[in-house]
């Protein structure tokens, strides 16, 4: 199955409606506004002149991203241990044409190049990830050193370059060992995870003070074990919820762990996030809307905020099935310093009509369920999700929907006491490539990241104290289970020679990075 299970959908109400009970935000739906030449089939597109006044703070962060797995290759150099993603990749029939992540971009020997690029094109941040496997190649006991060394001396790189390293220590690649002890369901992960968290602070925090526990929580945890799209493939919403309950302890011991090695690290995070509109004004679809976000959105968010799950279920919290015990209450609660999120693209939700029925792998649903019946994602959230397609499709089929930008950070804004932010990633993918003269014209990407930076913009014009925007991503790479087929790079990788062309996307990228504009 493709990781963006995308569906087609007439939805008249989408966008006219907002998150569930804001109904404030009503007056700047996207319908109001103008579309911009560059952008015209996207609806309720920002106009030109609105991209031409879009200012941001003279000491914004600026900033690009990128992952372990996706970047690095050397799979099995300098005593790194084998990762769920080796294991999967190296599995016939997993990933698109065969891929793997074997040598990818060849970051771990180019990160000097890299990091030229990223310097070149004036960027104030670089994050990236560490691959746990080679710190500690079978999850648990003492260090690599020749692990440590390299992020270290990556570290010191991004730093000379005049760039705040920004690091993920979790951006999905799990010691394979961990996983044959049963991967994330197992809650003994939550402490083992603590103890790399706290590796890595004590080697790296006396220069790094940027730190995100886990990239995109729910959908490694949903795709593994709930519906098994991702290593370890495994199928079960018991399961899901276990893994999920697993990693809220895991970042609460984490934050505590980087904290107590570093007196400089701040700790927020790295979510995914899609904001999502009810498809109907009914009561049912907008508290349907609800728990949507409280599962995707805030599942971990509140439970690091606030010590408590959001209100995910139809009913109480299955804690039995999390296997929750009285304190974890007390573990999860780590006030975030900041709060990073990505955004790609919107959902619309319905309260399902039928009840999923679970199939005899125990297999309960997909990522969205589409546009015909109503059926149930899963038992307890009885939510119906869709991907709309009324704006345009990227070429990986998400739609674009640039408003969702400016309804998510004022969202996140107005519920968390007007925190500061960062956006992890945004991005899009285009397949461009090269022409005769070796420039890569890739239009398409610049007015996309034009329209969500100017959404953005809006934002902060409206109090919300985002800090830092990241796109994703600094070079094309292997993305997940579509292997190589996916190019969402401001860098071009032309994977049989390894040689980088920055897109005409990253040229306009490091204008607007240079002058805080986005008609640069
Ligand atoms: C995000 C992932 C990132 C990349 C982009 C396209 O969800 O965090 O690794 O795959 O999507």
């Amino acid at each position: 199955m493709d990781r963006r299970n995308f569906v087609k959908s007439s939805l008249a109400a989408a966008g006219a409606t907002l998150l569930a009970g804001h109904s404030s935000l009503a007056s700047s739906t996207p319908d109001d506004r103008q579309s911009s030449s560059g952008a015209q089939s996207i609806p309720g597109a920002i106009s030109a002149s609105e991209i031409d006044a879009a200012r941001f703070p003279d000491d914004f962060l600026w900033g690009m991203a990128s992952a372990a797995y996706q970047v690095e290759g050397a799979w099995n150099i300098d005593g790194k241990g084998e990762s769920n993603w080796d294991r999967f990749s190296h599995t016939v029939g997993k990933i698109k044409g065969g891929a793997t992540g074997d040598v990818a971009c060849d970051q771990y020997h180019r990160y000097k190049e890299d990091i030229a690029i990223l310097k070149r094109l004036y960027q104030k941040s670089y994050r990236f990830s560490i691959s746990w496997a080679r710190i500690q190649p079978a999850g648990t006991g003492s260090a690599n050193q020749k692990g440590i060394d390299h992020y270290s001396r990556l570290v010191d790189t991004i730093l000379e370059a005049g760039i705040r390293p920004f690091c993920t220590l979790y951006h999905w690649d799990l010691p394979q060992a961990l996983e044959d002890r049963g991967g994330w369901p197992n809650r003994d992960l939550a402490s083992y995870y603590a103890e790399y968290a706290g590796i890595l602070a004590k080697h790296l925090g006396d220069r790094l003070t940027v730190w995100a526990p886990f990239n995109m929580p729910w959908t490694f945890t949903y795709y593994g074990y709930g519906i098994g799209v991702f290593p370890p493939q495994r199928t079960g919403f018991d399961l899901f919820l276990k893994a999920a309950h697993t990693v809220n302890l895991a970042q609460g011991q984490a934050f505590r762990a980087i904290k107590a090695a570093s007196s400089k690290a701040t700790v927020g995070s790295a979510y995914g996030a899609a904001p999502a509109y009810p498809k109907t004004n009914s009561e049912a679809d907008i508290a349907a809307t609800a728990r949507y976000n409280a599962m995707n959105n805030l599942y971990f968010l509140n439970t690091a905020m606030r010590g408590e799950y959001p209100k995910a279920f139809v009913g109480e919290p299955p804690y039995a099935a999390m296997g929750y015990r009285p304190g974890d209450d007390k573990i999860m609660k780590v006030p975030l310093d900041w709060i990073g999120f990505h955004y790609y693209t919107r959902r619309v939700v319905s309260a399902a009509i039928s009840t999923c029925v679970s199939g005899p792998s125990g297999h309960f649903g997909t990522e969205t369920e589409g546009e015909g019946g109503a059926s149930a994602r899963d038992p307890l959230t009885q939510i119906h999700v869709e991907m709309p397609t009324e704006g345009p499709l990227t070429e990986a089929g998400l739609e674009i929907w640039p408003h969702g930008m400016y309804d998510l950070v004022t969202q996140i804004s107005r519920e968390y006491n007007n925190p500061i932010i960062e956006i992890s990633e945004n991005g899009c993918c285009y397949l461009d490539s090269p022409d005769d003269s070796g420039r890569v014209p890739d239009q398409r990407r610049i007015s996309f990241h034009q329209q969500y930076l100017a959404e953005l913009a809006r934002a902060i014009r409206d109090g919300a104290r985002v800090r830092a925007y990241h796109a994703w991503s600094l070079v094309d790479n292997f993305e997940w289970a579509d292997g190589y087929s996916q190019r969402y790079g401001l860098t071009y990788v032309d994977f049989r020679t390894q040689k980088r062309t920055i897109k005409d996307s990253g040229l306009w990228y490091g204008r607007v990075a240079a002058s805080n504009r986005l008609n640069a």
